[in-house]
C-alpha cells in the first residue's frame, strides 16, 4: 500500500530534483452554432377573444340599427338623358281610361277629363305624360289599378316608401315625397300620334296644378 507521506532526506543528501508538472492537455475550441430567436407568437388570449366577440356584436347591431335608415335616405341612381319618345295614336288612352305605361320613355300617359277632379284640383282635360320616377328617391312608382285608398281605387304608388299619388296628375297624397310626380312635356302630332321630351333636363317639376297642365288632344 502507497503512503503519502514523503521520506525525509538524510542530511548532506544532494536535493532531488523535483517531479516536472504533468503536461496540460490544449484546451478543445467548441464550435456552437449561435442560436436564432424565436419570433414572437401572436397568442389571442381568451380575454382578447371576448372584447373581440363583444365589439363585433355591438357593430353588427349598429349596422341594423342605422342600415335601413341610411338605405332609406340614400337616392336611387336616376337616369334620363333627354330625348324624344313618340307615342302611337292607338297606345293613346281615351278620356278617363287607365293610364299607360310607356317603358321606353318611363313615364305614364294619362288622359284627363275635363272638370274638377276628385281631389279638387280644376283640369281642363286632356293628355299628360307623369314621369314614373319617385320625386322621393327616385324608386319607379307603378300604377296600382288594385289599390284602395281614401275611398277610391287605383292611384300611383311607390313600392320604395309608400308615396300615393292620384290617378289624375299625379298629385301625391300620402307618403313621403316632397312633390306631386313630376310630368314631361308634349306635343301632339299631325298624325295624331304624340312626341313626349323625356328626361331629366326637361322634366317639370310637379306640383298641385298637374292636372292643368294637359295638353288637348281630339283624335
Ligand atoms: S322613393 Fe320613397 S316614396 Fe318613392
Amino acid at each position: 500500500m502507497e503512503s503519502n507521506t514523503e521520506e525525509p532526506q538524510p542530511e548532506g543528501a544532494p536535493a532531488q530534483p523535483e517531479p516536472a508538472a504533468a503536461e496540460q492537455p490544449a484546451a478543445a475550441t467548441v464550435d456552437t452554432p449561435v442560436a436564432t430567436p424565436v419570433p414572437k407568437r401572436h397568442v389571442l388570449t381568451r380575454r382578447l377573444f371576448i372584447l373581440g366577440g363583444f365589439w363585433t356584436t355591438i357593430g353588427l347591431a349598429m349596422v341594423g340599427l342605422i342600415g335601413p335608415s341610411l338605405d332609406f335616405f340614400y337616392p336611387r341612381k336616376v337616369t334620363g338623358a333627354a330625348r324624344d319618345v313618340f307615342v302611337s295614336k292607338d297606345l293613346i288612352p281615351g278620356p278617363g281610361d287607365e293610364p299607360v305605361a310607356i317603358p321606353e320613355g318611363r313615364f305614364f300617359l294619362l288622359n284627363l277629363e275635363p272638370g274638377v277632379t276628385p281631389n279638387g284640383e280644376e283640369t281642363p282635360g286632356g293628355l299628360l305624360a307623369l314621369w314614373r320616377k319617385c320625386p322621393h328617391l327616385g324608386c319607379t312608382v307603378p300604377w296600382r289599378a288594385d289599390f284602395t285608398f281614401l275611398g277610391r281605387t287605383g292611384w300611383f304608388r311607390c313600392p320604395c316608401h309608400g308615396s300615393t299619388y292620384t290617378k289624375e296628375g299625379g298629385i301625391l297624397v300620402a307618403g313621403p315625397a316632397p312633390r306631386p310626380m313630376d310630368v314631361f312635356p308634349l306635343e301632339v302630332q299631325d298624325d295624331n300620334s304624340i312626341k313626349v321630351s323625356t328626361g331629366l333636363t326637361v322634366a317639370e317639376k310637379g306640383g298641385p296644378e298637374n292636372p292643368s297642365k294637359t295638353v288637348p288632344y281630339d283624335a
